[in-house]
C-alpha cells in the first residue's frame, strides 16, 4: 500500500524503514533536510531496562511516578517490553551506542530514574547518531523522500484521511493522496521563545490533526528543561550532566535543590525545572550549574570533553571553561505530552491517520515525560505503526504530488513573537486563570484574522496559532496542579514539597 510519512526523525524513519520492510511503497515529506529533526538534537539517550540491575517492570515503575500516574499503565508496558528489541533493532540498523569498558553499553543515570539505564552515542550525541544510523539506512533503500515541502493539511474524504496537502520552500502547493498517512512531525517548542527545539518544530501535525477533528489529549502538560544554556537560544545541557553529578546553585553559590526535593538535582524535571525559575526570579539572574567536581582536577576537562563533546563544545564557544566554572542555566520549553491521541499501534480516532513520535499521545509521558523515554516512544510505537498498517491492498497508482498555485494571503496583525511572549508567561512553567484567559482571548482574537499561508513560516504561525489554542484550552480545562501542569491558583496545590514522597518512593 501507499503510505505517506510526515516528518523525518526518529519516528518517520523507523516507521519508514519498517514499513519499507514489510513491501509498503512509502514515501517521506519533511519540512526541511531529511536531517533537521529534533532527534538530532537530543543528547541524554535512550532508556531502556537492559542492565541486571534493572527490569521493565522498574522501569515501568519510574515512568509511572514521574508522569504523576497519569500515564497509562497499558501503553508503559508496550513501551518498556519493546525497549531491549528496539534497541537491538537500531543497532543492526547502523547505531553505534557507547560501550563501557567491559563491552557492554554503557549506561547513565538521569533524574528520576532509580537506576542508570540511559544508553547513549558520542557521549551526548546520541540522537545524531541514531538519526545518520536511519538517515544512511534510508538511502540504501527505494524510500522516496520529498525535502522542502511542508504539511499544510489533511485531505478528508468520508471521515478517512486520504492525503495531504503541502506547501514548499518555493511557496508552491502539493497534494498528496495514500492509502496511509503517518504524522511523524514531532513537537511545538517554537510556542515559547526559549525552547531546546530546532527551528523546524512549529506544531505542524498537531495542527493539521486538531483541524481535521482528530481526537487530542494532555495538551496542557508542556515540558520545560531545567537547563539550557542561559544567553545561547535555548541551547541543551542534558540532564546526563546532573545525573553524572553535576549540582544546580543560586546566585550565592548555595545547592538550592536540597530545600526542594530529596532527589535534589535529580527530582523529576517538572519539580526540578520550576524550582531552577523560582530560583532565579529570587536572584533576578541565571541559575549555575556547577559540573567542575566531576573529576578531581586536572582531569576535569578531558573527562567533560570526552563523556559530554557536544556541551563541552557549546560552553567553549560562549566562553566557559566549564571543568573549571559554572554555566549559567534557564529552564526552556522541551517537550510537548500531549497530542494526537493514538492506540498503542499509533492508531489515530480518524481512520486512515496514524500518528508517532512527539506529536502523538500513545499515554506513556502522563503529566511528565520520564528523561529519555522519548527517543524510546519514538522507536517503540514508530514500529508498531509501520506494523498495524493493514488497510486495503495497493491501488496501483504511485504516490506523486500534483502542484497549484496558493490563494494570496489575507492580513494579520500579529507576529509569531508575540504569541510566543503570550505563551511563555500564561501557559508557561507556572499558570493561572486569569493569565490563561486573558490568552485564550487574544489568540481567539488572532485566530479571527483568518489568512491564507503562502510561505512555510506563515503556514508555521498559523500552526503554532492553532496549537497554542489548544493547549491554553487544555491548561484552563485542568484546574488542579499535576505534574508539569502548575496552576498557581490551585488552592489545594500540591507542592513540590509535598510529592516528595511518592516521587522519592522506589
Ligand atoms: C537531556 O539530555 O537532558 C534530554 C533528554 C530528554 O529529554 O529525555
Amino acid at each position: 500500500m501507499r503510505v505517506l510519512i510526515v516528518g523525518s526523525g526518529l519516528a518517520g524513519l523507523e516507521c519508514a524503514l519498517t514499513a519499507h520492510e514489510l513491501g509498503h511503497d512509502v514515501t517521506i515529506l519533511t519540512k526541511g533536510q531529511l536531517a533537521d529533526s529534533a532527534t538530532a538534537w537530543a543528547q541524554g539517550g535512550v532508556a531502556v531496562a537492559l542492565g541486571p540491575d534493572d527490569s521493565p517492570a522498574l522501569h515501568a515503575a519510574d515512568t509511572m511516578r514521574a508522569s504523576a500516574n497519569l500515564a497509562v499503565p497499558s501503553a508503559v508496558d508496550v513501551l518498556v517490553s519493546d525497549g531491549p528489541d528496539i534497541v537491538r533493532e537500531l543497532t543492526e540498523r547502523g547505531a553505534h551506542f557507547d560501550r563501557a569498558s567491559d563491552g557492554e553499553l554503557a549506561r547513565g543515570r538521569e533524574a528520576a530514574h532509580s537506576v542508570a539505564r540511559v544508553i547513549h552515542a558520542g557521549g551526548d550525541a546520541t540522537g545524531r547518531e541514531i538519526e545518520r544510523a536511519l538517515i544512511a539506512a534510508i538511502r540504501s533503500t527505494t524510500v522516496t523522500v520529498v525535502e522542502h515541502t511542508a504539511l499544510l493539511d489533511l485531505i478528508l474524504h468520508d471521515g478517512r484521511v486520504t492525503g495531504v496537502t503541502t506547501l514548499s520552500d518555493a511557496g508552491e502547493a502539493g497534494r498528496w493522496s495514500a492509502d496511509a498517512v503517518v504524522l511523524a512531525t514531532g513537537g511545538a517548542g517554537m510556542l515559547y521563545p526559549f525552547t531546546t527545539n530546532p527551528a523546524v518544530a512549529t506544531g505542524d501535525g498537531l495542527a493539521a490533526a486538531l483541524r481535521a477533528g482528530a481526537a487530542t489529549s494532555d495538551l496542557e502538560f508542556v515540558q520545560f528543561h531545567p537547563t539550557a544554556l542561559a544567553g545561547a537560544a535555548g541551547a541543551l545541557i542534558s540532564e546526563a550532566v546532573r545525573g553524572d553529578g553535576a549540582v544546580l546553585r543560586n546566585a550565592a553559590g548555595e545547592r538550592f535543590m536540597l530545600t526542594v526535593h530529596p532527589d535534589a538535582e535529580l527530582a523529576p524535571r517538572d519539580v526540578v525545572a520550576r524550582a531552577v525559575a523560582r530560583q532565579m526570579a529570587a536572584d533576578r539572574a541565571p541559575a549555575w550549574l556547577d559540573a567542575t567536581a566531576l573529576r578531581p582536577a586536572p582531569d576535569n576537562a578531558a573527562y567533560l570533553a570526552e563523556r559530554f563533546p557536544t556541551i563541552d563544545r557549546l560552553c567553549r564557544a560562549n566562553g566557559i571553561d566549564w571543568s573549571r566554572a559554572w554555566v549559567p542555566v534557564t529552564p526552556a520549553a522541551h517537550y510537548i505530552m500531549g497530542g494526537v491521541d493514538t492506540d498503542s499501534d499509533g492508531r489515530t480516532t480518524l481512520p486512515g491517520l496514524w500518528a508517532v513520535g512527539e506529536v502523538a499521545r500513545t499515554g506513556v509521558h502522563g503529566a511528565n515525560r520520564l528523561a529519555s523515554n522519548s527517543l524510546l516512544e519514538a522507536a517503540v510505537f514508530a514500529r508498531r505503526a509501520a506494523r498495524s498498517l493493514d488497510i486495503p491492498a495497493p491501488s496501483g497508482r504511485s504516490l506523486r504530488g500534483t502542484h497549484h498555485t496558493p490563494e494570496p494571503a489575507g492580513a494579520r496583525t500579529w507576529r509569531r513573537e508575540d504569541l510566543q511572549n503570550i505563551m511563555w508567561h500564561a501557559a508557561g512553567l507556572e499558570r493561572s486563570e486569569d493569565g490563561l484567559r486573558e490568552a485564550d482571548a487574544q489568540i481567539a482574537h488572532w485566530a479571527e484574522q483568518t489568512f491564507t499561508p503562502s510561505t512555510v513560516h506563515e503556514l508555521e504561525d498559523r500552526n503554532l496559532l492553532d496549537v497554542a489554542r489548544a493547549v491554553v484550552r487544555a491548561a484552563l480545562g485542568r484546574r488542579e496542579s499535576v505534574g508539569a501542569h502548575y496552576r498557581v491558583d490551585d488552592e489545594a496545590a500540591r507542592t513540590d514539597a509535598n510529592r516528595r514522597p511518592e516521587a522519592h518512593h522506589v
